[in-house]
C-alpha cells in the first residue's frame, strides 16, 4: 500500500497545502518554521486519532483553537490517496470540527474509484457517529456489481468509523487501511533518552525516542542475527575509529554492545561511544527493521551525525 497524495486544511500553519506524486523515499527540507515537524504531526494526529479518538488527539495538541489555522473557523480536513494492494486507488477524507466545545468527526469517508471514470464507492460514509458502511465489498471491482449498505451508529462521534469497522473480516479493505495507518512510525529520536541503559527489557521495534534501543538490539541478535550483523557491518565501514562492534551477552541475560575503538586497546561499552555513533546504529535498527513498518517518518536524521 502506497501514499500518493496528501491534503492537509487548517491545520496549524497549512491553510491549504498538497503534497502530490509522493515517491518511495521523500526528503523534506527548508527553512525554520515552515511547517516540516508539523507535517509529520499531521501523520502522528491521524495515527492517534485512529487509536485513541479525536477528541484526544486534539486535546493533546491544546485544543481545537490552538490546532486549527490562526484566524480560521472552518473544520480540520486530512485526505490521503492511497492505492491499496489490489492496485486500486482509494481516498480517506476525514474533516474534524468543534460541536458544542467538543471535537467531533464532521465528516469521514473513505472511497474507492474504479477505472478513470465510473462513480466512487463509498466504503464508509459517516458524520457525527453516525453513517453507513458496504456491506459486500468483496464485489467491488466485478462486472456490473452493485454497492450494499448499511446504517450503522458509532458510540462516539469522536471515534473513526474505520477504528470499529476495521475489525471486522468482512472490511478487508476498510481494516487494511486502518492497519497502515496504525502501523506507521514516526522517529522523534533523542540522543539523551536512547543511550543504553542497564535496563533489561523486550522490545520488537525503535520506540518513537529511540529510548528502547538495547532492548531492540537485543531482539534483532536473539531473533535476526543476519540483521544485527548487517547492521554490524554497516557501523564498522561507516564510522571511523570504530573498527568492530560486539555484542556480548552478560550473565543476567543483558545486551552490552561493545564498540572497538582504534585509538584504544580496549573496548568501549556503548555509554562511552559518541552521540554519532549510537545515532548511526539507532538508524541502521530503524532501516533493518525484519518487520518494515508501511510509513516511517524520522524527525531531523541529520542530528548528531557528520554531514558525509
Ligand atoms: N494554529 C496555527 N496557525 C498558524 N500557524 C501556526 C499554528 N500553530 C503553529 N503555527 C506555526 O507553524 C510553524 C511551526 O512550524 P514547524 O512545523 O515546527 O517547522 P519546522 O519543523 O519546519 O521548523 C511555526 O512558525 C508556528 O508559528
Ligand atoms: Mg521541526
Amino acid at each position: 500500500m502506497q501514499i500518493e497524495r496528501l491534503e492537509i486544511r487548517n491545520y496549524r500553519l497549512f491553510r491549504s497545502a498538497e503534497l502530490e506524486d509522493l515517491p518511495n523515499l521523500t526528503v523534506v527540507a527548508g527553512a525554520n518554521g515552515s511547517g516540516k515537524s508539523t507535517l509529520f504531526d499531521v501523520f502522528s494526529f491521524l495515527k492517534e486519532a485512529l487509536t485513541r479518538n479525536v477528541a484526544s488527539a486534539v486535546a493533546r495538541r491544546g485544543g481545537f483553537r490552538e490546532l486549527v489555522s490562526c484566524g480560521e473557523t472552518g473544520a480540520i480536513g486530512v485526505t490521503v490517496k492511497f492505492r491499496e494492494s489490489g492496485g486500486r486507488l482509494a481516498t480517506y477524507r476525514l474533516e474534524i470540527g468543534e460541536d458544542a466545545g467538543r471535537p467531533v468527526v464532521h465528516r469521514e469517508i473513505l472511497k474507492f474509484r474504479r477505472g478513470q471514470s465510473g462513480k466512487p464507492w463509498h466504503f464508509v460514509d459517516f458524520s457525527r457517529g453516525k453513517g453507513t458502511a458496504i456491506t459486500n465489498e468483496s464485489v467491488y471491482g466485478q462486472k456490473g456489481a452493485k454497492a450494499d449498505w448499511e446504517e450503522k451508529v458509532l458510540d462516539d462521534p469522536s471515534v473513526l468509523s474505520i477504528k470499529g469497522l476495521g475489525q471486522f473480516k468482512e472490511f478487508r479493505i476498510v481494516a487494511e487501511f486502518r492497519n497502515l495507518i496504525e502501523n506507521w512510525h514516526i522517529s522523534d529520536f533523542h540522543i539523551n533518552d536512547a543511550r543504553p541503559s542497564a535496563e533489561a527489557g523486550y522490545a520488537e521495534h525503535l520506540s518513537t525516542r529511540g529510548d528502547n534501543i538495547a532492548q531492540v538490539a537485543q531482539f534483532l541478535y536473539e531473533h535476526h542475527r543476519d540483521r544485527f550483523n548487517r547492521v554490524l557491518q554497516v557501523m564498522s565501514e561507516r564510522v571511523p575509529g570504530v573498527s568492530g562492534v560486539e555484542a556480548k551477552p552478560t550473565e543476567d541475560g543483558r545486551l552490552v554492545l561493545r564498540f572497538q575503538d582504534g585509538s584504544f586497546k580496549d573496548p568501549f561499552v556503548a555509554r562511552f561511544v559518541s552521540d554519532g555513533t549510537i545515532k548511526m546504529f539507532a538508524c541502521l535498527v530503524l532501516l533493518h527493521d525484519p518487520r518494515p513498518h508501511p510509513l516511517l517518518a524520522v524527525e531531523e536524521p541529520e542530528n548528531q551525525l557528520a554531514p558525509r
